[in-house]
C-alpha cells in the first residue's frame, strides 16, 4: 500500500500494546461496574437481568415477541416446540425517522399499533398472548418484567421515557386500543435473546455479543461475583445473565489513548455526544462513516483519487456534505469484492460519489481504509469477549453472536478470532457461533422463563 494512505491509516492500527492496555481497562470497567459501591463511576454498568435460568431446550409454547432497537422494529409469533426447537414468523416494520425522536408515547402506540395488526393478520385477536419485549437500549431492570430506560442510544432520542418502565408504556399503549389481549410478561436486551437463544441450541453458551448498529454483550456470572444483585436472588439460582452495557466504556477517557481524530468527528456530530465511545468505533450505525471521514482527509492529502485531476474539488464537495453517504454495509460489500479488478468496489465509488472511472489503484485504497476500520473493531470486540470469557469459571464457553456487522462482514469472525487467541487465558477452550435469531427465540425463552418462575 502506499506510503501516504499507510501513514494515515496507522492511527487505526491497534499495537499489541494498546490491546493488552485496552483489554486491562476494559476488565477493571467490568469489575467497577459490578461492585455496587463503584457502579456508579463505572461506564458498563453491568445490569442484573434477572434471567437466572438458561433454557433446557425442553421449553414448550407460544409467545409474541417485539424487537425494537436495531435498524427495523419486528413483531414476531414464536412456537417453542421442545427439542430444541422453535418456529418463528415474524414481520418488518419501519420506525420513522421522526418517531425515532418524537414523543415517547407515540412511539408506543405506532408499536402497539403494530402488534394489533400482526394479531389481526394471524387471527389471534381474541386469544390471550404473553410477550416477550426485545428493547435493546440500557435499562435498570427491577425483574423480568420491569426495564427503566437509562439514556437512548444508537441515534434514538424520544423525550418522556428515559427514566421511565419501558414495560408499562407498551402496556399502556396496549390497552389504550383495547383490541388485543396481550400481557408483557419479559423485557430483555438483545444481547440476553442471542445469548438465550444460542444456549437453547448449544448448553455451552455464556456470552451473547451483538455488533449491529450497536454494539454490546452481556454473560453468564456467578450471583456471588454481583455485588449489585439483592440477597433474595441468590439463594435459589448460583447464576444469573449480566447485560455490560459496554457501548458506553470509554466514556471516562480510558480509551482516548487510541481514539483518532475521525472517532472525535462521528461523536462531535452524534446526537448522544461523549456516549457510547466504544460503540462509536465498532459499530454498524458509525463505521461507515469513519470510512467517509477518512476518505475526506486523504483526498485533501492527495493520498487517493490522484487520477480525478480538475475534478478533485467536486469529489472533495460531495464527500464532505453527504454526511453518512457511506454506510456500513459498504465496508461489507468491498471487503467481500472478489470481481477482477475490484469491479464492485469501482461500482460503489461510482454509484454513492460520482467518481466514474477509479482506477484499481484508488479501489484497492478504498479497501485497506475499510480493512484498517472494520479490524480495528473486530479487535476491540475481541478484547471485550475475551475479558468476558476470562471471568467465567467453565473452562469452556461458547460465544452467541449476531448483528449486522458480524454477519455480514466478510472476515470480522477471523478477526475477532485472531485476537482473541491471543488474549483468552490458555488454559481455556472458546469458540463462536452465530445466533439463529436471538431477539425473536430468545425473547420467547425468557418469556418461558418468567412464566416457569411465576
Ligand atoms: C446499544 C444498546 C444496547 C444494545 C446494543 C446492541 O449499545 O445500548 O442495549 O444491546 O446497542 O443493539
Amino acid at each position: 500500500m502506499d506510503v501516504e494512505l499507510r501513514e494515515l491509516m496507522q492511527a487505526f492500527v491497534l499495537s499489541d500494546y494498546q490491546v493488552q492496555e485496552v483489554y486491562s481497562r476494559f476488565c477493571l470497567e467490568i469489575a467497577k461496574g459490578l461492585r455496587r459501591s463503584t457502579n456508579s463511576q463505572s461506564n458498563t454498568k453491568c445490569f442484573p437481568t434477572y434471567v437466572q435460568e438458561l433454557p433446557t431446550g425442553d421449553e414448550m409454547g407460544k409467545y409474541l415477541a417485539l424487537d425494537l432497537g436495531g435498524t427495523n422494529f419486528r413483531v414476531l409469533l414464536v412456537s417453542l416446540k421442545g427439542h430444541h426447537d422453535a418456529t418463528v414468523e415474524s414481520q418488518i416494520y419501519a420506525v420513522p425517522k421522526d418517531l425515532m425522536i418524537g414523543p415517547g408515547v407515540e412511539l408506543f402506540d405506532h408499536i402497539a399499533e403494530c402488534l394489533a395488526k400482526f394479531v389481526h393478520k394471524h387471527n389471534m385477536s381474541s386469544a390471550y398472548l404473553p410477550l416477550g419485549f426485545t428493547f435493546s437500549f440500557p435499562c435498570v431492570q427491577a425483574g423480568l418484567k420491569e426495564a427503566m430506560l437509562t439514556r437512548w442510544t444508537k441515534g434514538f432520542g424520544c423525550p418522556g421515557v428515559e427514566g421511565e418502565d419501558v414495560g408499562r408504556m407498551l402496556h399502556e399503549a396496549i390497552r389504550r386500543r383495547g383490541d388485543a389481549d396481550i400481557a408483557v410478561v419479559a423485557l430483555l436486551n438483545d444481547t440476553t435473546g442471542t445469548l438465550m437463544s444460542c444456549a437453547h441450541r448449544n448448553p455451552e453458551c455464556r456470552v451473547g455479543v451483538i455488533v449491529g448498529t450497536g454494539c454490546n454483550a452481556c454473560y453468564v456470572e456467578h450471583v456471588d461475583n454481583v455485588d449489585l444483585l439483592d440477597a433474595q436472588f441468590k439463594r435459589k439460582e448460583k447464576q444469573i445473565i449480566v447485560n455490560c452495557e459496554w457501548g458506553a466504556f470509554g466514556e471516562s477517557g480510558q480509551l482516548d489513548f487510541v481514539r483518532t481524530e475521525y472517532d472525535n468527528e462521528v461523536d462531535r456530530k452524534s446526537i448522544n455526544r461523549a456516549q457510547q465511545l466504544f460503540e462509536k468505533m465498532t459499530s454498524g450505525m458509525y463505521l461507515g462513516e469513519l470510512v467517509r471521514l477518512v476518505l475526506v482527509r486523504a483526498l485533501e492529502r492527495n493520498a487517493i483519487f490522484k487520477g480525478a485531476g480538475n475534478r478533485r474539488a467536486e469529489y472533495a464537495a460531495i464527500l464532505q456534505h453527504n454526511i453518512d453517504i457511506f454506510e456500513t454495509k459498504h465496508i461489507s460489500e468491498i471487503e467481500s469484492d472478489t470481481f477482477p479488478e475490484l469491479a464492485n468496489t469501482r461500482r460503489i465509488i461510482n454509484q454513492l460519489f460520482g467518481i466514474e472511472k477509479a482506477s484499481v489503484e484508488d479501489c484497492q485504497k478504498l479497501r485497506y481504509i475499510c480493512e484498517c476500520i472494520s479490524s480495528r473493531a473486530a479487535t476491540l470486540v475481541a478484547i471485550g469477549i475475551s475479558g468476558l470469557i476470562n471471568r467465567i469459571a467453565d473452562r469452556k464457553v461458547v460465544v452467541g453472536i449476531d448483528g449486522s456487522v458480524y454477519r455480514y462482514h466478510p472476515k470480522f469472525d477471523t478477526y475477532i478470532r485472531n485476537t482473541m487467541q491471543k488474549l483468552v487465558k490458555s488454559d481455556k477452550e472458546f469458540d463462536i457461533m452465530l445466533s439463529e435469531d436471538g431477539s425473536g427465540r430468545g425473547a420467547a425463552l425468557v418469556a418461558a422463563v418468567a412464566s416457569k418462575t411465576k
